[in-house]
């Protein structure tokens, strides 16, 4: 009895201190390692001073970023020790600590942040920024705290694609500064892609003046009408550049704020713009013909050297991106340039030979002191020796770059990549597809379980990626880019044993409202509506875990399982890439469902998707048969899609026999409609 009291009053005690634990929690984003909140406020009155011990010419900068800032501080000039507000350089703890690292103390007397570093610092500023709540008047209150604070990787970062929709110099600006607020640190600039050339180069004048520019009013009207560029004073010409001064601007805007801008200059393909103002670096010599350098062509080199020269001159940052991702490889094996290299250079396929372009680039690059980055792609044919990969198909060339010892950036399509659906697509403006959810976002661990420890030290960090094919406005690509930057700052940031959905959605709501308070147009996670309720739950049906005969193959990369996929009782969500669809590819649908005996049946549905960009169509025709023994079948049902190919929406369609039957075989054919590298994606026969 006494012993069960005991325990009674020990497990209320734990249960409320579970409870004091929850409600101390600072709510900011990213999550700091270690905070502790107490009762109290401490309230910052309109002009208060700080004082700080950084060197004269490092302050000038940061006075000006805290006196800029919604807390208005002001630099202390008279007696140090009047001020409230505090900010010094420390020593670092250890010698592994993160120059990044801060403290940051709040009492009722005032604050207190120190770092090792002046990053460590801002970061600090950043954390009070989003602990502070208007009070009365001009004044801030803060909770009492004490946060000790590191980040996880050194590399947190966010990819923007210019060239499929140019974005002003004040969006770029707008965007770093929301970079800052949740303590990402590099700004990878997708500077050149084949649907425009982003920045001036002074030796080639040719690539600003004649492929900034399309006679379309968006990225999918120039990819559907004909993908041409045009001069800027073309009646209807869409684009923009960046001049040399203007990069330079973001370059110092983003230091300022300790973000460092890596550039992107793709290469050997995604180059269609390029190639169509210097057809002569193609394979084929013609303009809107090729989308790859020639290699076998020393102009190449030329060209692309002179052009890393002039971007080394505005880009500070170690790293160069060259791109290296999607090259079409074709035109180099017929091209008598390309196959004169391979064999002065021993390269036994186009793989290597691309790796040849790769390795030069490098060897440039090092040579004036930057390291190569690049797309995964890089690694086929024999990675660089001293390149880092940007690991986006999926995780595998980030494993097999950080297992060969090279610095890895994740970045896997199916959780980095912003650009796909984040709720429901009936819900949501056009998106390229996919179904990327802020949750899913958040779930991401960058280090996979199967690197061991000193592998895994090869991880550097993450990114968030934004194409921009299907962004035309820059309220849109805001739109796909908050919240869920949010989350890939959370998962860069904080330890994964401080993250905690719950807590990170409650956030996120609130920084929501900041977003949209100070003008950015995020996505409106409070109206989110999830995931196609067909996916909930188990479906039972006759056909349930029935042998499926199978006259057509489905593709090896969509087997949702494999034989038994139409009929394990799991429905789709919004993204054929979610494993519960199966895909066929260049091929009908062609299935028998074997019940075993013959049977009663009501109905007999499956459904398909349609989604144009990745050639996702709809059936042509279904023809639902069914037999007693498997030889002779009777139609009961013969349908005819109602979908046009140019519709542009993601479309889902049951297609259906209702009525009665008694069989034991049922037979379900879908048509393709024979446009070539078409899909045909369905997800379950249900029977019944
Ligand atoms: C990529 O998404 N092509 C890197």
């Amino acid at each position: 009895m006494k012993k069960g009291l005991v325990s009674c009053l020990l497990f209320i005690g734990f249960l409320l201190a579970g409870c004091r634990q929850k409600e101390s929690e600072v709510l900011i984003i990213p999550q700091p390692q270690l905070s502790k909140v107490s009762s109290g406020t401490y309230r910052l009155q309109q002009q208060t001073t700080f004082s700080s011990n950084l060197p004269e010419e490092e302050n000038q900068e940061f006075i000006e970023y805290l006196q800029a800032s919604p807390l208005a501080l002001q630099l202390e000039t008279g007696d140090l020790q009047k001020s409230e507000v505090k900010f010094t350089i420390v020593a670092p703890a250890t010698e592994k600590e993160s120059l990044e690292s801060y403290q940051l103390s709040v009492t009722e007397k005032g604050i207190s942040v120190s770092a090792p570093s002046v990053a460590g610092l801002f970061y600090g500023f950043q954390t009070l920024l989003q602990l502070a709540e208007q009070g009365e008047g001009d004044t801030f209150v803060f909770p009492l705290v004490e946060i000790k604070d590191s980040p996880r990787f050194p590399y947190r970062g966010l990819h923007l694609d210019v060239s499929r929709h140019f974005r002003t110099k004040e969006f770029i600006k707008k965007q770093l500064d929301a970079m800052a607020r949740y303590k990402l640190n590099r700004f990878h600039w997708h500077l050149t892609d084949g649907a425009g050339w982003r920045l001036e180069i002074k030796r080639y004048p040719e690539l600003t003046e004649q492929a900034a520019y399309r006679p379309y009013p968006n990225w999918k009207a120039w990819w559907k009408g004909g993908r041409k560029y045009c001069t800027k004073d073309t009646p209807g010409a869409q684009g923009g550049y960046y001049t040399q001064e203007d990069a330079k601007e973001i370059v110092e805007y983003a230091r300022q704020r300790h973000i460092t801008v890596i550039p992107e200059i793709e290469m050997p393909g995604h180059s269609e713009e390029v190639l169509a103002v210097f057809p002569q670096l193609s394979c084929s010599g013609k303009p809107y013909v090729n989308s790859e350098f020639c290699i076998g062509n020393e102009d190449t080199f030329t060209f692309l050297q002179n052009v890393l020269l002039e971007v080394m001159e505005i880009f500070p940052s170690e790293y160069i991106h060259v791109g290296g991702d999607e090259a079409d490889m074709t035109s180099w094996k017929k091209c008598p340039l390309c196959q004169k290299k391979m064999k002065e250079e021993g390269l036994s396929d186009v793989k290597e030979l691309q790796s040849y372009l790769i390795h030069r680039m490098e060897k440039f690059l090092n040579d004036h002191n930057r390291q190569l980055l690049g797309w995964d792609e890089i690694l086929e044919g024999g990675l660089a020796p001293r390149a880092t990969v940007m690991s986006w198909r999926g995780e595998e060339g980030g494993i097999s770059a950080a297992k060969a010892g090279h610095d890895v950036i994740m970045t896997p399509g199916g959780y980095c990549y912003l650009d796909a659906y984040q709720d429901a697509p009936t819900t949501q403006p056009e998106a390229i597809g996919g179904y990327l959810t802020l949750e899913k976002v958040y779930s991401y661990n960058p280090v996979p379980e199967v690197l061991t420890k000193e592998e895994a030290a090869y991880i550097q960090g993450v990114q968030a990626n934004v194409w921009a094919e299907y962004m035309p406005t820059p309220e849109h690509m805001e739109y796909m880019i908050y919240p869920r930057l949010l989350a890939v700052a959370e998962v860069a940031w904080t330890q994964p044993d401080n993250k905690n959905w719950e807590r990170f959605h409650r956030c996120a709501l609130k920084e929501v409202k900041w977003l949209q308070d100070n003008g950015y147009h995020p996505f409106d996670l409070s109206k989110e509506v999830g995931e196609r309720p067909e996916a909930a739950s188990l479906v039972e049906h006759l056909g349930r875990m029935k042998p499926v005969k199978y006259t057509t193959p489905y593709a090896p990369q969509y087997t949702a399982g494999g034989d038994s996929a139409l009929v394990d009782g799991y429905r789709g969500g919004w993204t054929y890439g979610d494993k519960r669809w199966q895909g066929f590819l260049n091929t009908d649908m062609d299935v028998t469902v074997d019940l075993g005996k013959v049977t009663d049946i009501s109905s007999i549905a499956a459904e398909f998707m349609q989604l144009s960009g990745p050639y996702v169509w709809l059936p042509r025709e279904v023809i639902i048969s069914v037999s007693e023994d498997g030889k002779t079948f009777t139609e009961q049902q013969h349908l005819y899609t109602d979908v046009p190919t140019t519709e542009d929406r993601l479309v889902f369609r049951t297609y259906q026999w209702e009525g009665k039957a008694s069989a034991r075989y049922v037979r379900y054919q879908a048509l393709s409609n024979g446009i070539e590298g078409g899909w045909l994606f369905t997800d379950e026969i249900v029977i019944k």
